[in-house]
């Protein structure tokens, strides 16, 4: 039997999510985005979930982001349909989740995995992680929503400093920053996020739920800018850039831009 993807485990009202991709560093391929829908939905109708974990395998990786080599083949429609259901499907679906999804994040969280983490309410990560958006480095930009997110999170001049330079910011940078909400030490950031579960669990559900709406309607004239994203993500693969710096991945190379 094939390894899952996604492990879920339900404990005392926590669902733990763990992405489980360790040997790819848990990257976003269509097979897991599937499973973690699934594993999602389940855990969104389990009236017995009160609060959901999401962390990824292994001690390296929280998420590298998207799977670049299911990019290769794409052109700009099968691009622009891949965002949309991402979106729909694993980022919204979180940020507009019944119940809070806390992003416990163990290592390096770049591109897609970060923008997962953005989606989740909450998040604490390990004094090993490391987060940065390498996209433009690949000829395309983030598509999963964190041209949105990250600016209203951390400020838009910040968030364009990481999205433009592709530079890589260490856990006590991303916690000054606001993208976190606290740092721990590697070997105790599942029992802190335990903890701040615990926290959860005492809360009234019915009002943390409409707390969750509440913030989320801050935020709902961003519906344009979400149209805009996919539409530029799109574009991006029919461009000479995109060819060459998934071309430069997959070679273990420097793009040549
Ligand atoms: N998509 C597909 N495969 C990925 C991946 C991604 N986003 N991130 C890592 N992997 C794969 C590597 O290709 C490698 O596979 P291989 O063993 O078959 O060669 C494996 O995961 C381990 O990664 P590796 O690069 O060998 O680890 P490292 O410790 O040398 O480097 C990183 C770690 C995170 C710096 C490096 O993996 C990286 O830069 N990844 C790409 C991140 C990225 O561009 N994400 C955004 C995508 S939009």
């Amino acid at each position: 039997m094939d390894t899952p993807l996604i492990l879920c485990e339900i404990i005392d009202e926590i669902a733990w999510i763990k992405i489980n991709r360790p040997d790819k560093l848990n990257a976003l391929n269509q097979a897991l985005i599937n499973e973690l829908h699934q594993q999602l939905k389940r855990c969104k109708e389990d009236e017995t979930v009160r609060v959901v974990i999401l962390t990824g395998s292994g001690d390296k990786a929280f998420v590298a982001g998207a799977d670049v080599t299911e990019f290769v083949h794409l052109d700009t429609s099968a691009a622009q349909k891949l965002a949309v259901d991402g979106e729909e499907r694993i980022f919204s679906f979180i940020e507009h989740f019944n119940k809070p999804v806390l992003a416990a994040i163990n290592g390096y969280a770049l591109g897609g995995g970060v923008e997962l983490a953005l989606s989740c309410h909450l998040r604490i990560a390990s004094d090993t992680a490391r987060f940065g958006f390498p996209e433009v480095s690949l000829g395309i930009i983030p598509g999963y929503g964190a041209t949105q997110r990250l600016p209203k999170l951390i400020g838009k001049g910040r968030a364009l400093e990481l999205i433009l330079t592709t530079k890589l910011v260490n856990a006590p940078t991303a916690h000054q920053w606001g993208l976190v909400n606290e740092i721990v030490p590697q070997q105790e950031l599942l029992e802190k996020a335990a903890a701040w579960a615990s926290q959860l669990i005492k809360q009234s559900p019915s009002a943390m739920a409409r707390a969750i709406t509440s913030v989320n309607a801050a935020f709902a004239e961003e519906e344009k800018g979400f149209r805009m994203e996919k539409k530029q993500f799109a574009s991006c693969f029919e461009t000479d850039d995109f060819k060459e710096g998934v071309a430069a991945f997959l070679e273990k190379r420097k793009p040549r831009f």
